[in-house]
């Protein structure tokens, strides 16, 4: 622990192995997506410093890290160094060697949990915000029936709040875990939350419509509590610097997932403790306001590099 109380390292790590995706939904905060894969070496070194750390659950992500070329020895070295392993995945690009690593991480460990992002089960209102269903449904099929612990990942939009529920309960055979997120606003992308926002109204109903299907059927539907603006189980306004960093494919630090120009610190020249209790780190969480929601304010951060 450093001074303070205030632990050497975050509670929950995002590693982000490629910046390379082959969509490009509307509202991804994943820019640019330029092709860099983090090298294996450095991705072990990272790996082994968060477990020395005491890091608890690493999410590996992307890009898309299925496209990462030596993604499955990547997934097994995550989760032979941690107990707790999840991935984030638009679910179109597994191949057979990545069903071979998940196969034996499964068999070593009892459980793996893959999250796959789907907007809608319907081919074509899926590809109003992603791309076509299919291949993503197959593979939800695929993850499912060997025995992964897959999480379904909405964002709900104007496009297909209408086929939330439908979506739900078709995949409900499938799993019992939905994930439901509410389109943030990106920096190179303002504007757009209020764009693909859908009415109040149709939310609240949904919400309500949501809790009695998860309670009649017996699913996990976590629905967009506004996590970032009402707080989260440290008390702190948000996670971004309290409790999570991300660490991008050039080993970048960043205090959180949508917030892509905001740098904190580099693993190539510094040590964890040192980029989470460094004065970057500290600026973010003593502002007022979640770092994601101010963005004029961005350039007042204490010191952070910004891209
Ligand atoms: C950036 S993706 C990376 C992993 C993988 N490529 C995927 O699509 O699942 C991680 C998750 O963030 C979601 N996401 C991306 N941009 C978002 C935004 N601006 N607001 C809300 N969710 C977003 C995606 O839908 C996906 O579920
Ligand atoms: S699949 Fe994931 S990383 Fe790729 S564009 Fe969509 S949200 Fe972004």
């Amino acid at each position: 622990m450093s001074a303070g109380n205030r632990p050497c390292a975050p509670l929950l790590v995002t590693v982000n192995v490629t910046t390379r995706c082959n969509l490009d939904c509307v509202y991804c905060y994943m820019q640019p997506r330029s092709g860099v894969d983090m090298p294996r070496a450095e991705f072990e070194r990272v790996i082994d410093e968060l477990s020395a750390r005491g890091v608890f659950l690493v999410t590996l992500s992307g890009g898309e890290p299925f496209l990462h070329p030596e993604f499955p020895e990547l997934f097994r070295y995550a989760h032979k160094r941690f107990a707790h392993v999840m991935t984030l995945t638009n679910g179109t690009a597994l191949r057979s060697c990545h069903l071979d690593a998940i196969h034996e991480v499964l068999n070593e460990k009892g459980a793996v949990t893959i999250q796959v992002s789907l907007d809608a089960i319907d081919v074509r209102m899926n590809a109003l915000t992603r791309a076509p269903s299919r291949r993503t449904l197959r593979t939800i099929r695929q993850l499912t029936s060997i025995g992964c612990h897959v999480i379904v990942a909405i964002v709900v939009t104007r496009h297909n709040i209408a086929a939330v529920r439908p979506t739900i309960e078709a995949l409900a055979e499938h799993t019992r875990w939905f994930h439901l997120m509410a389109v943030q606003d990106i920096r190179s992308k303002m504007g757009i939350e209020r764009e693909l926002e859908s009415e109040l109204a149709m939310r609240s109903a949904l919400w309500s419509e949501l809790r009695a299907l998860a309670a009649a059927r017996d699913l996990a539907i976590n629905l967009p509590a506004d996590e970032c603006a009402s707080g989260c189980a440290t008390g702190a306004p948000c996670m971004a610097g309290f409790s999570t960093f991300v660490i991008d494919p050039d080993l970048k630090v960043r205090p959180c997932d949508r917030v892509t120009d905001v740098v904190i610190g580099n693993l190539r020249e510094a040590t964890i403790p040192d980029i989470w209790n460094g004065e970057a780190a500290l600026g973010v969480i003593r502002r007022d306001e979640p770092i994601c929601r101010s963005p004029a304010r961005w350039e007042r951060l204490a010191s952070p590099v910004t891209r």
